[in-house]
């Protein structure tokens, strides 16, 4: 997307260099003089000394100026002013823990093939995860209407007292990915055993982290709030629970987001919070990063349909050895990294260059120089964009940085060749042979390009080979080929989507201060971050304000079910992740530190009444 021409650094209707036609000797040293002066005062100074560009093009370029300022523009730490949240903390730990243990116990899993709900028991476990709720949370049961959709997905809707405000929609989900019966052995606690060490703090288990901290921790919060008597709303709340967002959320969010719309309309919702990234500590500084973004998804079938025969008399290549040639192509033309100036990466790299103190000297310049140039041609610098997107590729797994090793996935489209099919006798050649190629699709690519790419990719192997091609359902012409179609002899290579899985990258939510929804989200993750109840002995206590910075996700939560419900979509917990791991999430020994979850759950209190009392959302 970055065009190829450069444009020069300053606009045109700035003073240049006019030579005179007709030079006198008295007038050639002025010239010079004049001149030079203009260059160095125009041309030199501003790019050595970028802050003196602000007097001399004070009007014209205001609004230039603007976004250079903001790069990574902070908001205000934000409290509200009819409760502070804090105060119902204290005595309720042990509770809010318990909370938490008692859902792990229940074990939510869903599997990749699962039948209908009420035909396969394997769903009947959300019965008794309900019941759990309702048995836990008895205010939130009393006060707020509960919806199945359905059966299992829940909807909570806590009414506010002005239906013109637009409501905020916190959503999690009860299912979590299956403990498999080989690797039981392997976890030092009970994998639904929900136990607490409190030696350790730690509380231990699958789901602990994902995503029962998200669902139980918005129900504590509420749970907590009418407890005190403290907060009625005047903005409506709504809670949503998926129940399968681990295989792709087709039953729970999907008509979670249909009954969601049909009930409150298209852009209904003023804010969406989501399970998501975390607090993380990089380059000296701790950073909350929602993701903004996240990559597409396609799973592509590659088939090859050819004759069958007598393996005794073999063509030279068998529909195997075309699988694997057509294979070995696309692994040979893997998609190249592309950071877009857009891209949130860039901001995050903004904010590391503003605010942390370790960040890398030679990276902190590239960013410089990509601000700028955005801010006054408005056509990137290439090069220092190219820099950026190296420090993705290749030095981002170095650093200890908040990403480790995952920096090349978030430039590019990715691809990777997981299932492969076909052959079924030693001396009969197989007539049908499959391999299906999963895509994660980069924030600057889309479905439709990816396609064409393994269209241009394919095409050479199957003219080469006479293969007719067929692509998502329409035939490929393949130029300079007279075997078109026809050629049964050879044979049929065909692409097409697998699993209905397409999905294009999520549209960007906002991630500037210029965002009610993003203020309010910095508001509230500054305020609970700085009243944190371990500030104190805090290693990091010479940065103690927090950055918020824009992350995006390679993979997709129930949230590419809800677009059509809000533009601000936060993909987001209150988390400390000490160490850069990810609390064992998806594997043994899943856990979650117990001070975590109480801070997240004044997090959701907080943002709750936050968000009530915010007028400009
Ligand atoms: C896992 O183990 C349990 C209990 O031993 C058994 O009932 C179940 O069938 C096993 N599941 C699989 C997929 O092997
Ligand atoms: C493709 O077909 C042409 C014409 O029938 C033939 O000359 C050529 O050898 C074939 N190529 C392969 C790789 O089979
Ligand atoms: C969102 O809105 C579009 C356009 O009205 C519609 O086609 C789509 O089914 C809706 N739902 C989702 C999940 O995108």
């Amino acid at each position: 997307m970055g065009s190829s021409t450069e444009k020069p650094l300053l606009p045109e209707s700035l003073p240049t260099e006019t030579p005179a036609k007709r030079t006198t000797p008295w007038r050639k040293p002025l010239f010079i003089a004049i001149s030079a002066f203009v260059i160095l005062r125009f041309a030199l100074l501003p790019i050595f000394f970028p802050w003196l560009r602000s007097d001399l093009l004070s009007n014209h370029y205001h609004h230039h100026r603007h976004d250079l300022k903001s790069g990574c523009e902070q908001g205000q730490a934000l409290f509200p002013k009819s409760l502070d949240v804090s105060e119902l903390i204290p005595g309720k730990e042990a509770q809010i823990r318990d909370w938490l243990s008692g859902a792990v116990k229940i074990p939510t899993e869903i599997f990749d093939v699962m039948g209908e709900i009420g035909e396969d028991p394997r769903w009947d476990v959300f019965y008794e995860f309900a019941d759990y709720l309702e048995k836990s949370f008895p205010l939130v049961h009393k006060h707020l209407t509960k919806t199945r959709v359905m059966t299992h997905a829940l909807v909570f809707e806590w009414q506010g007292s002005d239906p013109s405000l637009q409501p905020i929609l916190l959503t999690g989900h009860q299912d979590v990915v299956p403990v498999l019966n080989a690797t039981r052995g392997l976890w030092t606690h009970d994998p639904f055993g929900g136990e607490y060490d409190p030696e350790t703090d730690l509380i231990w288990g699958r789901g602990s982290s994902d995503d029962k901290s998200g669902t139980i921790g918005a129900l504590s919060a509420i749970e907590l709030l009418l407890e005190s008597g403290k907060f009625k709303p005047t903005r409506t709340v709504v809670l949503a629970f998926g129940i399968d967002e681990e295989t792709g959320g087709k039953v729970g969010a999907l008509n979670l987001g249909i009954w969601l719309e049909e009930k409150y309309g298209k852009d209904s919702f003023a804010i969406l919070v989501d399970e998501g990234s975390g607090l993380y500590e990089a380059w000296g500084q701790v950073f909350a990063t929602p993701a903004v973004g996240e990559k597409g998804y396609l799973d592509v079938e590659v088939k090859v349909e050819t004759l069958g025969g007598h393996s005794s008399v073999p063509p030279p290549h068998t529909g195997i050895g075309l699988l694997a040639l057509a294979i070995a192509q696309i692994e040979k033309h893997p998609h190249e990294p592309y950071l877009n100036p857009e891209s949130p990466l860039v901001g995050l790299m903004s904010c590391g260059a503003e605010y942390a103190s370790d960040f890398p000297l030679h990276l902190k310049k590239a960013v410089h120089k990509v601000e700028e140039s955005l801010s006054y041609g408005g056509t990137v610098n290439k090069k220092a964009l190219k820099e950026i997107e190296d420090y993705w590729v290749y030095g981002s797994a170095e650093d200890g940085s908040l990403v480790k090793g995952m920096g090349r996935a978030f430039v590019s489209t990715t691809q990777a060749v997981d299932i492969v099919n076909g052959g079924v006798k030693v001396n009969a050649l197989p007539e049908v042979v499959t391999a299906i190629v999963n895509h994660r699709i980069s924030l600057a690519e889309s479905v439709a390009e990816l396609q064409k790419h393994l269209i241009d990719t394919l095409s050479p192997i199957a003219k080469h080979y006479n293969l007719s091609l067929e692509a998502f359902g329409k035939d490929v012409q393949l130029k300079g080929c007279h075997h078109q179609l026809t050629d049964a002899k050879a044979g049929k290579l065909i692409l097409s989507e697998a699993f209905h899985s397409a999905l294009d990258p999520a549209p960007v939510s906002p991630h500037s201060v210029d965002s009610a929804a993003w203020r309010l989200l910095s508001g509230a993750v500054k305020a609970v971050y700085s009243t944190r109840p371990d500030a104190k002995d805090d290693e990091l206590e010479a940065n103690k304000d927090i950055i918020m910075a824009p992350l995006i996700s390679t993979g997709n939560t129930d949230t590419k079910r809800y677009w059509n419900l809000t533009r601000n979509i936060y993909r987001f917990a209150y988390q400390v992740t000490k160490g850069g791991g990810l609390n064992n999430v998806h594997t043994v020994d899943e856990h979650i530190q117990g001070q975590t979850f109480v801070e997240q759950v004044r997090w959701f209190m907080h943002f709750i009444v936050l968000a009530d009392e915010d007028r400009e959302l």
